[in-house]
């Protein structure tokens, strides 16, 4: 007989532990860290798994003939096997290792056939990495840019999107789960609208993989994209994961080792995927850092996670709704633990500063989404991206120093 699953209560302390980093100050007070949505701390398991493969194993991958080049190569693909499993890839060869969130999207960019007049359709809530690609395919190959837009909570509508895509339209290129307001956007759905006109999807998952499960077979991904340092992993490491043929019939982004198959004088030939759009020596040390971030992350109880990440971003919401002198940006339905908001009379700036002063590092400006900032008819925000390790005190801790900013900035 199977024992009975005991579900432990979720602890957060215990979990807090893992990540050293939470236990410094910031200026004489207790850290909060509410900028998860730019980038994670690192637990424990992340930093010693990267210490011990460069103490202990280190080469080069691929290329060698000897021990310590084909251990640190197995050590290399099992982090990207890791990766496939991570996103239910049907296969490793799925998933291209990219220095960024940012590169894997220029790669895609890149790499599909554009011819002038091809449209890329795209919606008003992308960060800067998921629209500056497509206005180089603007600028040199004359694609045209098709918006969809948000409505006031920030949600999107399918309908619309059905009504922008065009016997034209080559990608739609969207977000899984907004930076700024937190929006996770239907995916399944939005690749049945787009693949029923004969356009390919690419979701920019660059906050959605670190909250939610993501099953790229069943959203019906053409390419996911992520990046590692957002999931508790190191900088210097994303993902792009693209169906086989697809990857197969893109042309490389950069040249270099790796990415070959034949190099003559008059002539070259290219790997196939992934290698293909892996050109030089990769980041090796980073992307077994991630396949560690992976399996900490999965190894915890992300649904008791992904509840404890819905308290805090409910707790700010309601307690920011509370000051008549605050407004908020993002209402969602489903929506991420990301909160975005205004100090009214207050610049954004001088806000996270008087906060940065108490100990709570929040993030101010446009969040690398000018044309949302557009949108919404400001210029910057402040905002709070919760984590898996924020204690619900903390929000509190964040409420108490905007109380203190409101005083000293009117
Ligand atoms: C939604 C979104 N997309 C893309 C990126 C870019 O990721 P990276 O800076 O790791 O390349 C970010 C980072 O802020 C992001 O939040």
């Amino acid at each position: 007989m199977n024992a009975p699953l005991i579900r432990r209560p979720f602890d957060v302390e215990a979990l807090r532990a893992q990540f050293p980093i939470l236990a410094r100050e910031a200026n004489g007070r207790a850290l909060v860290y509410l900028d998860n949505a730019a980038s994670a701390q690192k637990p424990d398991a992340v930093i010693e798994a990267m210490a011990a493969q460069m103490r202990g194993a280190y080469a080069n991958v691929h290329r060698g003939l000897h021990t310590l080049a084909n251990e640190t190569t197995e050590a290399f693909e099992a982090a990207r096997s890791k990766v496939a499993r991570f996103i239910n890839a049907p296969t490793p060869e799925s998933i291209v290792f990219t220095k960024g969130g940012t590169q894997a999207i220029n790669i895609v960019a890149a790499g599909l056939d554009i011819k002038p007049g091809d449209e890329i359709v795209l919606s008003v809530m992308e960060h800067h990495s998921n629209i500056v690609p497509w206005h180089f395919l603007r600028e040199r190959k004359g694609a045209v840019l098709r918006w969809l837009d948000i409505d006031d909570d920030g949600g999107i509508d399918l309908g619309a999107l059905d009504a922008l895509i065009g016997p034209r339209t080559k990608l739609v290129a969207i977000t899984h789960m907004s930076n700024v307001l937190g929006t996770k956007t239907p995916a399944a759905e939005i690749a049945r609208v787009a693949h029923a006109k004969g356009a390919k999807v690419l979701f920019d998952g660059c906050q959605a993989a670190v909250h939610d499960r993501v099953d790229v077979q069943a959203i019906d991904a053409d390419f996911y994209v992520f990046t590692g340092h957002k999931l508790y992993g190191p900088t210097g490491i994303g993902v792009l994961y693209g169906k086989r043929d697809v990857l197969a019939a893109m042309a490389p982004f950069e040249g270099g080792g790796e990415m070959i198959d034949v190099v003559e004088r008059e002539r070259v030939t290219y790997n196939e995927p992934p290698h293909r759009f892996e050109a030089g020596t990769p980041p090796i040390i980073e992307a077994i850092g991630l396949g560690a971030a992976i399996d900490w992350l999965t190894s915890q109880d992300r649904a008791a996670i992904a509840t404890h990440e819905a308290a805090l971003r409910d707790r700010a919401m309601a307690a920011l709704r509370e000051l008549n002198w605050v407004k908020l940006h993002g209402a969602a339905p489903e929506k991420g633990a990301i909160v975005a908001f205004s100090v009214v009379g207050a610049h954004p700036h001088d806000v996270a500063q008087i906060l940065d002063r108490q100990g709570v590092a929040i993030r101010a400006g446009h969040h690398c989404a000018q044309p949302l900032m557009e949108r919404l008819g400001v210029t910057a925000t402040a905002r709070a991206s919760f984590a898996c390790y924020n204690r619900l005190a903390e929000v509190d801790a964040l409420i108490e120093a905007l109380h203190k900013a409101r005083k000293l900035l009117s």
